[in-house]
């Protein structure tokens, strides 16, 4: 499994100037230049990390990035609200500047690495959820100076490095979202470690078309529909949904069964799904969860996540939430402290259980530290 060194492993603190890569990517609400917090977990989460650091007696510089802003500083990526945030969390603590105003970030520039660790220290990475990003303060700073995983980090690579190599049987794999392009990848490697998968969400169309299903006009990827003909041909069972909720084609809500006549779409799984699926999760012992069954965000099309949520927060079975769409459903119903672990990273959860490693973490193992 993929060991990363802990912040023990910088030995003694004191006095010391850390730069700690955070993930404080959050979703934010509001016009460009007066942006709100709509949800502050990702900064909370780095709290562990930055309170022990500042117990041992460290100066701490955090460092993140924010959406994606293409290399030019823009008012709706700026840092300001999450510095507003992060001061009434831990009061002292610097934050940088969205380090994807700088091109040299997503590019892995030498320049922008040096400007980085300029005065630094030493260096923490708890951005679980960029880890997967070669980007110059991800794989830079390590190369240099003393590095450590941060708590978040240290505990996502135990907990999913944990469910990858050992997991308590059955294992079940509940995927959804919109596009089963980005998750083919991740749906092959899981088809070798778990005992069953789910598929709901949009994603959910191209496996019906590719079992023959009509799905109207609901999201398909026409060019995968042979490769998921070819993933239901493998020994893990994969359970999909046998009832579609959606509009009609007047744009009327409607319940489908799984042949969808011409000009409607299908949005959420339906009631049958939504319980057959319960069934599945309640009898597994290990359960990772990422992506919503349907359209969630409105209140017509969320009861099929909302059934799949609370059966992960009520199965016995050790849970574990991708991050993104997922972990909103899950707060969104106010079920957040109800499973075992909410990861904080979407892309980075799903690379992780696909390769086993990431780049955030390999750099972590060279630094000049580590032996
Ligand atoms: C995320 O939100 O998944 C992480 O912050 C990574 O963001 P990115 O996909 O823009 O690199």
């Amino acid at each position: 499994m993929a060991s990363v060194p802990t912040l023990e492993d910088l030995g003694d603190i004191r006095g010391k100037t850390v730069l700690v890569r955070t993930d404080f990517n959050v979703p934010m609400s509001g016009a460009d230049d007066a942006r709100v917090i709509t949800d502050d977990f990702r900064i909370r989460a780095a709290l562990p990390t930055i309170n022990f650091l500042l117990d041992g007696g460290a100066k701490v510089i955090c460092a993140s990035h924010l959406g994606r802003p293409n290399g030019e500083p823009t008012a709706k990526y700026s840092m300001q609200p999450v510095r507003e945030r992060l001061q009434q969390l831990a009061p002292g603590v610097v934050l940088l500047e969205n380090l994807r105003f700088n091109p040299g970030e997503e590019k892995y520039d030498p320049e922008f690495v040096k400007q980085l660790v300029e005065g630094v220290d030493m260096y923490v990475d708890d951005a679980f959820g960029a880890a997967h990003r070669d980007h110059a303060s991800i794989v830079g700073p390590p190369k240099t100076l003393p590095s450590a995983a941060g708590r978040l980090l240290q505990r996502e690579v135990e907990i999913l490095g944990g469910m990858r190599e050992k997991p308590a049987r059955p294992f079940v794999a509940v995927l959804g979202g919109s596009k089963v392009s980005d998750k083919l990848a991740v749906i092959k490697v899981l088809q070798e470690r778990v005992d069953a998968l789910i598929i709901g969400g949009g994603m959910c169309f191209t496996f019906l078309a590719a079992k023959g299903y009509p799905v109207g006009d609901s999201l398909c990827e026409p060019d995968y529909i042979e490769t998921c003909r070819q993933l239901m041909e493998g020994n893990v069972p994969i359970h999909l949904p046998e009832d579609i909720v959606g509009l009609d084609a007047d744009g009327v809500y409607a319940t489908f069964g799984v042949r969808l006549p011409n000009g409607a779409k299908g949005l959420d799984i339906g009631p049958g799904s939504a319980a057959a699926f319960t069934d599945i999760i309640m009898d597994a012992r290990t359960v990772f969860w990422n992506g919503p069954m349907g359209m969630f965000e409105d209140p017509r099309f969320a009861a099929g996540t909302r059934t799949v949520a609370q059966a992960v927060a009520d199965t016995k079975a050790f849970t574990v939430v991708g991050g993104g769409d997922s972990a909103a459903a899950l707060a969104q119903f106010k079920l957040d402290d109800e499973v075992d672990h909410v990861s904080t990273g979407g892309g980075a959860s799903l690379e992780f259980l696909e390769l086993g490693d990431l780049p955030g973490l390999a750099a972590l193992r060279g630094a000049p530290n580590v032996k």
